[in-house]
């Protein structure tokens, strides 16, 4: 529309309110509480628990929550089918968005917008998703089936599911921690997705389904299997620096195709996420426990290099890469490991969007051909022809 002034990415454009979460550059609080505070003192079913029902549970609620997600974990037949015969190579994050979309067809409460309704949604997603991935891993790596731990947190049990066995404590708990970061993040691409999709009106487990589709990308959740890759790719310490160098001196040759360093970089925070700087001293008690050092060794080189070099910090994506391939886990189930835990806030989200809902529907910079007069087929040229339009002026057609 003429007038009308963009900004790329919709970058520092303010899209609507949110009363679920609040990023600043000083810190990220999930209505009201602190980060730090909930990764140190809540678990992970506290912290989902806080996001669909706006407060922290008591026991009862807590113990009651926690039985309504594993007991979802059983997925209905002909999705537990499905997900069985999709073809082995896959890829984790279209498995999880397709079983969303058919878990949509056996959900009794499918078109039921209502908040009520929304919150027995998500609590059902969130034991599915689990359910589906632990699934995908016996099927893909041969892991045994796990039954989930009733007094164990969510982190615990999609733990044990992904490796086909309980993990030691601490192990289950880093686990947890991962899952309160990646929580909820205000209006990022995924959640802003499926705010998109149900200002529509559309129902909880389309918008999710797109949301999943968001996420995928290596510029959002994709990070964290990319970050892994690239460890892999570096191998050891001491290639650090060699490695940095080769990336600068391709990007100098290719400065159409340069190389992200990947892990690195946030749209709004520009001195840190602090998110990174949690998990990573959750990592070295990890490293402490395997005697394994050299990802965080490969972690904080690369990290002081491209703070000197580029002025840039890690996001979270970066220590939950390393964080998770010395939990054991499978680079290819990272980004869907944080699906099943973002599913808690695009959930909060979508209920806040159906309560005060108006169409998203933004504006466009128009920047394509200037008006024209359309030519009979018989006229037209491959690649357009020059049309007099009278008083010495042309149109390409
Ligand atoms: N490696 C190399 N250069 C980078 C990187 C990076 N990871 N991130 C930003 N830059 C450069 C960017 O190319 C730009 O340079 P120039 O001014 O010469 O064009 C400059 O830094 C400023 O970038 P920006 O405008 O701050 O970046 P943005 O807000 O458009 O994009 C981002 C943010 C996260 C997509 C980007 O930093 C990136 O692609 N990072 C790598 C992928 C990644 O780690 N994604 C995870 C995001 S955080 C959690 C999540 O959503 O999952």
């Amino acid at each position: 529309m003429a007038g009308a002034k963009y900004k790329a990415g919709l970058e520092g454009v303010v899209v609507g309110p949110t009363s679920v979460s609040e990023v600043t550059q000083t810190g990220l609080r999930y209505r009201g509480y602190d980060i730090q505070d909930l990764a140190h003192n809540a678990c992970f079913d506290e912290v989902a628990h806080l996001l669909l029902y706006e407060e922290l549970p008591t026991a009862k609620q807590l113990a009651d929550f926690r039985a309504r997600i594993q007991g979802a974990m059983a997925l209905p037949t002909p999705v537990g089918l499905a997900v069985a015969n999709m073809p082995f190579d896959t890829e984790p994050m279209d498995v999880l968005r397709s079983a969303v979309s058919l878990l949509a067809h056996y959900d009794p409460d499918c078109l039921d917008n209502s908040r009520d309704a929304d919150r027995r949604k998500a609590e059902r997603l969130l034991g599915q998703l689990a359910a589906t991935l632990g699934m995908w891993a016996q099927k893909t790596t041969g892991v045994p089936a796990v039954r989930p731990d009733p007094k164990a947190s969510h982190g615990g049990n999609l733990l044990a599911m992904l490796l086909g066995r309980h993990p030691s404590e601490l192990a289950a708990r880093v686990m947890d921690v991962t899952l309160i970061l990646y929580a909820e993040h205000e209006f990022n691409a995924s959640t802003f997705t499926a705010r998109t999709i149900a200002s529509t009106m559309a129902d909880l487990h389309s918008a999710v389904t797109g949301a999943i589709a968001a996420l995928k990308g290596p510029l959002h959740g994709g990070a964290n299997e990319a970050a892994m890759k690239q460890f892999l790719e570096i191998g050891e310490p001491a290639n650090v620096d060699s490695w940095f160098r080769e990336c600068m001196a391709y990007n100098e040759a290719n400065p159409d195709q340069k190389r992200l360093i990947m892990g690195f970089g946030h749209r709004v925070y520009k001195k840190g996420d602090h998110r990174a700087a949690i998990l990573r001293d959750w990592s070295i008690k990890l490293s402490k426990q395997t005697g394994i050092t050299k990802w965080l060794e490969i972690a904080d080189r690369l990290q002081a290099i491209m703070f000197g070099e580029k002025g840039l910090y890690p996001n979270l994506d970066y220590p939950a890469s390393h964080t998770y391939y010395q939990l054991g886990i499978p680079i290819q189930l990272y980004t869907p490991i944080f699906v099943c835990s973002r599913v808690t806030g695009w959930c909060a989200h979508l209920m806040e969007q159906y309560e005060n809902n108006r169409i998203i529907r933004p504006l466009s910079e128009y920047t394509g051909p200037p008006p024209r007069r359309l030519l009979p087929i018989e006229r037209r040229q491959a690649g357009g022809v020059l049309v007099d339009a009278g008083e010495g002026k042309h149109y390409v057609a």
